[in-house]
């Protein structure tokens, strides 16, 4: 059985990647550590053309955080600048368009301090403007450090102690956990459990052991116990990076899980919709879902002749950052109920859409069919962006209230503008 431990030709390349600064040091400085890793990944940039709506590294957003000046007003995790709010303990859920609306409805309040600082309104092109929002919703999904002593606790309460010692001792029915010490990431922990999960849950059946089921950080645990223990490795720390939700996608077809849960997840054939499971949660505890799932799925599994999945290298961080961002796309809007939110919301007062004009005496805003301005989500979140300043002086100038959105206001609002795109 492979282990993906010991044939590991990616991973010499993501040595320092600061993503190991996420398993031993605080979020704060895991985002500042963060920056390493985006060296490693421009060198990596995806063949042109392929332009996948997410990006390959949803930490890039962070670069475009500080170049666009967002840190002068915004702190992340721990430091507070006063100005505005620290986007890093917001918690972001919800999906694209969920996020795009709530930076739309703070414009106004947003634009005062803009003209008080004398920041110039920063543009962002719609790839910008996923990159930025994707690292606002991937804050979380670096979870909390773990704490070494609580590990032991998991170690010896999940029945581990029973088979594995480590750095020595009596218990050997399973290997010593010493020799992870270079990789001991909750990630990599869940990766080899799940490579090794077979047999060693028939292990468990035999010795009447019920299978572990972890919780909520219990792997982050698990991890900083088993490093405190393990000891100082020969070498440095080889760790790994944090996922490509691109990646995982396609993982996600080619190691089978597409087959009983759907293309995108959207369940069917013997597997739940995983969209409607709360999978924006920290990186480990997704994984820990997936293996608490483990003895199910690998019944059915058995039942259908589906041979069990395996990772390699950063396979697993992949898969698991791909679960993480089900939750973040949005499914399409009716134009029907977007014509109305264009009407009510203003829009209509400013600008002609398909058949019906602006209203006389308004501010004239362009025509919104036709606009390559909603060809995408990303590109509508991005075009509004750029024009707020002139839309705010616009409605706020007339003394009329900022037009609040929601998130399924702004996929109505989409689907309308395309459909009025399609009748021209
Ligand atoms: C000049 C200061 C300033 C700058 C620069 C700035 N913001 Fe803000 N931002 C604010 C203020 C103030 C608020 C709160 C406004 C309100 O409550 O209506 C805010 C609110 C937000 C919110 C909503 C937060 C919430 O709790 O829902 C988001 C998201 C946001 N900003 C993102 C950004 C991004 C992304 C950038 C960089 C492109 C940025 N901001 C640049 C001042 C700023
Ligand atoms: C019933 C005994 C048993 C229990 C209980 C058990 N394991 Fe294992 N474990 C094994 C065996 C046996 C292997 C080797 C399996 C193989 O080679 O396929 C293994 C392999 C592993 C590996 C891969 C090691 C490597 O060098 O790649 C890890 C990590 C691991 N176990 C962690 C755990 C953790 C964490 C727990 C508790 C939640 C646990 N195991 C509980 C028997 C057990
Ligand atoms: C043979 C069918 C099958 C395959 C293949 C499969 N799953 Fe599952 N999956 C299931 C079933 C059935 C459940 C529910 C099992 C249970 O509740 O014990 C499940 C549950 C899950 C859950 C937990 C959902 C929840 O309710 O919390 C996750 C996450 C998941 N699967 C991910 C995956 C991933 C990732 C893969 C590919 C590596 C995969 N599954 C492959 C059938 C499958
Ligand atoms: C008071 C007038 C006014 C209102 C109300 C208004 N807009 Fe605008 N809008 C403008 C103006 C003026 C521009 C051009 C701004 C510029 O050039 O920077 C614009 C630009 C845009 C653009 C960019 C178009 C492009 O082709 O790049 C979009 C998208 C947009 N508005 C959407 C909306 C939506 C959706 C609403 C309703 C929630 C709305 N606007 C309400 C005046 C308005």
């Amino acid at each position: 059985m492979a282990s993906g431990r010991k044939s590991v030709p990616g991973r010499e390349r993501q040595q320092r990647s600061g993503w190991d600064a996420w398993t031993f040091a605080g979020r704060t400085l895991a985002l500042g550590g963060l920056m390493l890793a985006l060296t490693a990944v421009a060198m990596a940039e995806p063949p042109p053309g392929s332009s996948p709506s997410l990006p390959d590294n949803p930490l890039k957003g962070r670069l475009l955080f500080e170049s666009r000046e967002c840190n002068s007003c915004h702190g992340l995790v721990g430091d507070k600048l006063g100005i505005g709010p620290n986007l890093g303990e917001r918690h972001f859920s919800g999906t694209f368009l969920e996020l795009g609306a709530a930076l739309w409805n703070h414009v106004p309040g947003m634009s005062v301090t803009f003209e008080v600082t004398g920041l110039p309104w920063p543009q962002l092109t719609s790839g910008e403007a996923m990159e930025l929002i994707a690292f606002l919703y991937f804050i979380d999904y670096l979870g909390r450090p773990g704490v070494a002593a609580d590990g032991e606790a998991v170690f010896v309460s999940q029945g581990c102690s029973s088979c594995h010692s480590i750095g020595g001792g009596e218990a050997n029915i399973g290997p010593d956990l010493a020799e992870l010490r270079n990789f001991a990431s909750p990630l990599y922990i869940a990766q080899q459990i799940w490579n090794h999960g077979p047999s060693m849950l028939e292990g468990m059946r035999r010795l009447d052991i019920p299978p572990p089921n972890f919780g909520e950080g219990d792997l982050a645990d698990l991890s900083a116990f088993v490093r405190q223990k393990a000891g100082p490795g020969p070498r440095e720390r080889m760790l790994l990076a944090p996922g490509n939700p691109n990646h995982g996608n396609d993982l996600f077809v080619s190691k089978g899980c597409s087959k009983c849960h759907g293309a995108d997840g959207r369940g069917g054939d013997g597997g739940p919709d995983l969209r409607l499971v709360d999978l924006r949660r920290p990186a480990e505890t997704i994984a820990s879902t997936m293996w608490n799932h483990a003895l199910g799925m690998r019944s059915t599994m058995q039942e259908r002749g589906i041979g069990w999945p395996e990772f390699q290298d950063s396979e697993l961080a992949d898969l698991v950052a791909f679960l993480y961002f089900l939750p973040f796309s949005d499914s399409v809007g009716d134009p029907q109920r977007g014509a109305s939110v264009f009407r009510e919301r203003s829009c209509k007062d400013c600008h002609a859409a398909g058949g019906s004009s602006r209203l006389e005496g308004g501010v004239p805003g362009p025509e919104l069919s036709g606009t390559t301005a909603t060809a995408s989500s990303a590109s509508m979140v991005a075009a509004m962006w750029n024009h707020a300043p002139v839309m705010k002086k616009a409605i706020l100038g007339e003394g009329r209230p900022w037009p609040e959105l929601t998130g399924q206001d702004m996929r109505d609002l989409r689907a309308f503008l395309m459909s009025q795109t399609a009748a021209r």
